[in-house]
């Protein structure tokens, strides 16, 4: 898997903004064994969850699944960065869930070199963004591993017409703001992300 290393724009305006108590940003990249860490934990909260949610829309059906994303994935993520003292969790290229969802500036910029290099001919599924950054909040290592859109994705994030009215019925009630419908397979749906303390 390849990483690049690109200084974000929002982070070198934030520098700049500063003006007096100016704290200058560092970027430096990742070295290899916090990428590989970083990846084992994204890979488990995709195995999890992946898991749970094949299983219960299996037994359950899809529009009783949404319990799934919408309790299990926090707490997967949540149980995930109690183990390793990290910050992790999804964001999506556009969100289903307003508050959790929504990409900060640098998870922004890892999407937007994701869809990029998608561009270039790279898949969505094996797509990885990791830098150091030092701010005035500190050392942190970012962390962001691309997340494809899968057939069984489609029943509740594709194309608005296509999703069965149950599951609409629920996503508008659960999601008044929902943004994520109308993906395709193989399209970039989100990433995960990790921020961890150095
Ligand atoms: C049963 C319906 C359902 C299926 C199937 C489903 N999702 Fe979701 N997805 C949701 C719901 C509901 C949320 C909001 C969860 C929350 O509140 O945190 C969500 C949230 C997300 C998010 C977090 C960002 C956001 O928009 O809030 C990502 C990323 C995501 N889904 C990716 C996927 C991928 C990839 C698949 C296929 C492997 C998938 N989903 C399959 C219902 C589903």
């Amino acid at each position: 898997m390849k990483t690049q290393l690109i200084i974000p724009l929002t982070l070198l305006l934030a520098a700049c903004a500063t003006g007096e108590t100016k704290v200058e940003t560092k970027v430096e990249a990742a070295q290899p064994k916090q990428i590989e860490e970083s990846r084992a934990v994204a890979k488990t909260l995709a195995t999890q969850l992946g898991g749970k949610l094949k299983e219960s829309i299996n037994q359950n059906g899809p529009a009783q699944s949404i319990s799934v994303c919408k309790e299990i994935a926090p707490q997967i993520a949540a149980d995930l960065s109690k183990q390793t003292g990290w910050q992790v969790s999804r964001v999506g290229t556009r969100a289903r869930n307003a508050k959790t969802g929504v990409p900060n500036a640098w998870q922004a910029e890892a999407l937007a070199s994701f869809t990029e290099r998608m561009k270039n001919g790279e898949k969505a599924d094996t797509m990885e963004f990791a830098q150091v950054v030092t701010d005035s909040t500190g050392k942190h290592l970012h962390y962001a591993k691309a997340i494809a859109i899968q057939p069984v994705c489609l029943t509740c994030h594709g194309p608005a017409d296509t999703i069965a009215e149950g599951v609409k019925a629920r996503l508008i009630t659960d999601y008044p703001l929902d943004q994520a419908t109308g993906y395709k397979e193989g399209e970039l749906r989100g990433a995960v992300v990790i921020t961890r303390p150095l």
